[in-house]
């Protein structure tokens, strides 16, 4: 007798993380993975006939801040592009926060990246602000979402640790509060020594609350800002690299070859992960630049080369830095491929391990990611036969499948040629 599932998925192309394709059928009950085979005797209420499209594992946006999402021109424009204006204008901006305002954006901006794949999302919460409201409007809304997204949420304090009397209060308060981890910003600290003292605080904060950590780190072209190895040096003395992650790091790209060099011969020793967010490093960096002008990003390519762990995030969607962004981890990814000159074959698939697996580990997801029997069954169903065909035409997510559930599907738009009539 054949046996009977909540949901099947027919004859997809499944990626396995060694880049393999197997053609299977997929039964889920439960929420749970229940089998995966070349063909499955069974059937379910629903069946879902996806032959010849690609089956992966959710798209893991790694650095976005949803506290400040969908405010692009609000008050204005950021029209010099820098991120020290789109500060300002944040900090105009969220003088009129409320609860319902961050927790509507956010969860607008988590609906559109679940309906194109993206089940687990880090974002930042803004916490130099003295009630907190973007935090807890984003823990509120990591609670509402729980059954269909993973959301973390980072304390991020955007101002500087030492930029504001309260701000290392009000850092320590969002701990207390339920924040997943511990962010900085040391080169917008008021001093180079400020902000090697706000690393090291960083650290003390994370092993004390038995946090995460995730550095805005060297976010600027200033081939001095040296923040890095601070962050290395923390990393190797605690021995909490796994657990850490350095975001941006785009002075990583001007720094000498010689000093370069060597910084990645300690990095290597610390396993922490770097976060990446090309759509807007290549918008945001280069600013002071004539010509030659810098691309802004961090050395991708050499990280990954070296073994080390990249992952990818948007940053911003539609806000004062970025006025740009659908959420769409594809795009990221793609433009990483031109930035970073990533045109490889074996490049571009790293390119989209790095928006998935890569993704995974820099949020410390641990076993539950992946698609396996007795995992839980998130997956995605994407237009695509693999995964540089994915990148290459910003593939249609068709399917999203969260805890087992179908929540999302999406039709391939169909061009259709219409011949000349004479
Ligand atoms: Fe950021």
């Amino acid at each position: 007798m054949p046996s009977s599932y909540d949901l099947l998925l027919r004859q997809g192309r499944l990626l396995r993380p060694n880049g393999d394709l197997n053609t299977v059928d997929i039964g889920i009950t439960a929420g749970t993975i229940a089998a995966i085979a070349p063909h499955l005797d069974a059937s379910a209420p629903l069946e879902l006939e996806v032959e010849g499209q690609l089956i992966s594992p959710p798209f893991v946006e790694s650095h976005i801040h949803l506290d400040s999402a969908l405010t692009a021109g609000e008050p204005r424009w950021n029209e010099s592009g820098t991120l020290f204006e789109g500060i300002e204008i944040w900090r105009e901006r969220k003088q009129d926060l409320s609860l319902d305002d961050v927790k509507r954006r956010a969860l607008e901006t988590l609906k559109q990246q679940a309906m194109q794949g993206v089940l687990y999302v880090r974002s930042h919460a803004d916490v130099s602000e003295a009630n907190l409201m973007a935090l807890q409007g984003l823990l509120e809304v990591r609670e509402a979402v729980k059954d269909w997204i993973t959301l973390q949420v980072i304390a991020f304090p955007q101002d500087g640790i030492y930029g504001g009397p309260q701000n290392e209060e009000l850092l320590e308060e969002a701990l207390k509060l339920g924040a997943d981890g511990v962010g900085g910003i040391p080169h917008y600290e008021l001093t180079r020594e400020d902000g090697v003292r706000s690393v090291q605080r960083i650290f003390e904060l994370a092993q004390q609350y038995d946090r995460l950590i995730d550095i805005h780190c060297d976010e600027i072209d200033d081939d001095q800002s040296r923040f890095l190895e601070v962050v290395a040096a923390c990393a190797i003395r605690t021995g909490m690299g796994p657990r850490v992650s350095a975001s941006h790091t785009t002075a990583f790209g001007s720094y000498n070859n010689a000093y370069a060099l060597k910084l990645l011969g300690f990095l290597r020793r610390t396993q922490i992960n770097f976060i990446a967010n090309p759509l807007i490093n290549i918008t945001l960096q280069g600013r002071t630049d004539t010509y030659p002008k810098r691309r802004g990003l961090t050395r991708v390519k050499e990280l990954w080369q070296q073994g080390m762990n990249v992952s990818l995030g948007h940053d911003c969607v539609q806000d004062p830095w970025y006025s740009l962004g659908t959420g769409n981890m594809l795009d990221v990814a793609f433009m990483l491929i031109h930035v970073a000159q990533m045109t490889g074959m074996s490049e571009m698939n790293a390119c989209y391990d790095m928006i998935t697996w890569n993704g995974a580990k820099t949020l410390h997801l641990g076993e539950t990611y992946g698609i396996e029997v007795g995992k839980p069954a998130n997956l995605i169903v994407l237009d695509a036969c693999n995964r540089y065909d994915a990148l290459r035409r910003r593939a249609t997510v068709r399917y999203v499948i969260s805890r087992g559930n179908l929540i999302a599907s999406t039709e391939t738009p169909q061009m259709k040629w219409q011949p000349l009539t004479s």
